[in-house]
C-alpha cells in the first residue's frame, strides 16, 4: 500500500518518486467530459465573481501558492495575493471588495492557517481549501475542498504533495480561465501528461543527483538557490528542502536582488543552485550566474532544454513554461536527499519539525 516503503531507505525518496504518478492521478480524477475538467461549478462561478483571491499558506504550501498565484493571474486573468498564514491574522492587508480565500494546506490542520479561516469565515467572506486531508479541518470549515489526491506524504519535508498542489492550481486556474471563455494558448491535459513524463525523467537519473550532492553539499556551511520569476518560488522551496533535512543554512533569492546585499555571503567555494527556465530572465539570471562565479561561487546550472547552454550542470526535459515549477523542484528535492543521506540526517524526521503543526 501507499503508507508503506517497500524497498525504499526512506519514505521521502519513495514519495519523490511517486509523483508522475500523483500528476496523472489528478488528471484522472478532475476528468471531465472532452476539454472540462471536473470541479464543482459553483467554485468557479464563485472564483469567478471576487474581485481578487487571497491565498493563505504555511511552508512549502505557500510556496505552492506563489507559484499558484502565476497560475490564477496569467491563466484565470484573477489578482491574486499570497500570504504567509501567520503574518495575515495579526498584521491583516487592506481586502478587495469581493475577496475570495483560498487556503493550501497539505493536511489540513496547520493552526495558523486555520486561525485565518476561523476570522474570515466571521467576516463573511467565501472560502475554499486545497488539501491532500479532505476530511481534515480545514476541509470541513471552508466551503469548498479541492483535494489533492496525492497518497498520504509521510516524511515531513513535502514533496508530492508540493507537485499535487501546483498542478490542481494550475487545474483550477485553466478551468476558470475555459469557464470565462478566455483562449489558453496550450492544451493543458497534454502538458501536464509531458510534464509527467519529464519528472519520472528526473527521477531516473537519481546517481547524478547524489553525485552533485556530495560534490557541493559534502564540506558547506551554506547554500543559495537563485531564479528569477517563477524560477525564484523554486529557488525558494529548494532552500526550504534542504534546510529542513540537511541543516544546511540555504536561501533562495531572486538572482536580481542578489547585488543588493546578499551578494557580501559568497566566499571561495559556496554553493548557487540558480534555475533557468523562464524565457524572458534567462539572459538576466545567467548574468547573475556571472556576478557571483566573479566572487568564487561554485555554480550549478539547472536549465530547461530549450535554454540549456554548454556547461550547464543539468538540463530539465522541455515542458511548457508555466508548468516547469512541477518539474524543476524535482532535482532540488534529490539534492537535499541525498545532501541529508551523506551527512547522516533523518530524513524522515528532521530535528524540530513536525508534519503538521497544530499550535499557532
Ligand atoms: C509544517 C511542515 C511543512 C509544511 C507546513 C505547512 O511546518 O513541516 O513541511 O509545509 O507545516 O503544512 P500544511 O499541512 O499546512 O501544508
Amino acid at each position: 500500500s501507499e503508507i508503506e516503503k517497500g524497498s525504499y531507505a526512506h519514505y521521502m525518496l519513495k514519495e519523490i518518486d511517486e509523483q508522475p504518478i500523483v500528476i496523472r492521478r489528478i488528471l484522472e480524477k478532475y476528468q471531465g467530459e472532452n476539454e472540462d475538467i471536473l470541479i464543482d461549478p459553483n467554485i468557479r462561478i464563485g472564483m469567478n465573481q471576487a474581485d481578487r483571491i487571497y491565498i493563505i499558506a504555511a511552508g512549502t504550501s505557500y510556496h505552492a501558492g506563489l507559484v499558484g498565484k502565476g497560475y490564477l493571474e496569467k491563466l484565470a486573468g484573477i489578482p491574486t495575493e499570497v500570504h504567509i498564514a501567520s503574518e495575515f491574522n495579526y498584521n491583516m492587508p487592506l481586502l478587495s471588495e469581493n475577496p475570495f480565500f483560498l487556503f493550501i494546506s497539505q493536511s489540513g490542520e496547520t493552526a495558523d492557517s486555520r486561525a485565518v479561516l476561523v476570522q474570515i469565515k466571521r467576516m463573511g467572506f467565501p472560502t475554499m481549501t486545497i488539501t491532500n486531508v479532505p476530511g481534515s479541518t480545514l476541509s470541513r470549515e471552508a466551503d469548498f475542498t479541492l483535494p489533492l489526491y496525492a497518497g498520504p506524504e509521510i516524511a515531513v519535508a513535502s514533496t508530492k504533495a508540493y507537485t499535487a498542489q501546483l498542478a490542481v492550481l494550475a487545474l483550477l486556474a485553466a478551468d476558470i480561465a475555459i469557464y470565462k471563455g478566455l483562449k489558453l494558448d496550450f492544451n493543458f491535459k497534454q502538458e501536464m501528461a509531458i510534464v509527467a513524463n519529464a519528472i519520472e525523467t528526473l527521477c531516473d537519473q537519481k546517481d547524478r543527483f547524489r553525485e552533485l550532492s556530495q560534490e557541493y553539499f559534502t564540506n558547506t556551511r551554506n547554500a543559495f538557490f537563485i531564479g528569477r520569476s517563477a524560477d525564484y518560488y523554486v529557488a525558494m522551496e529548494g532552500a526550504l528542502k534542504l534546510k529542513e533535512i540537511s541543516y544546511i543554512q540555504a536561501e533562495g533569492f531572486a538572482g536580481g536582488e542578489l547585488k543588493h546585499g546578499t551578494i557580501a555571503l559568497i566566499e571561495d567555494g559556496t554553493p548557487v543552485i540558480a534555475l533557468v527556465t523562464q524565457n524572458n530572465v534567462d539572459g538576466l539570471i545567467r548574468g547573475n550566474v556571472q556576478e557571483v562565479v566573479a566572487r568564487g561561487a561554485h555554480p550549478m546550472v539547472i536549465s530547461i532544454e530549450g535554454q540549456e547552454e554548454k556547461g550547464d550542470t543539468c538540463t530539465i526535459p522541455a515542458v511548457h513554461e508555466i508548468l516547469s515549477p512541477l518539474v524543476s523542484v524535482v532535482p532540488l528535492q534529490l539534492l537535499a536527499y541525498y545532501a541529508a543521506l551523506q551527512r547522516n540526517c533523518d530524513v524522515d524526521k528532521p530535528r524540530n519539525l513536525a508534519k503538521s503543526v497544530t499550535v499557532e
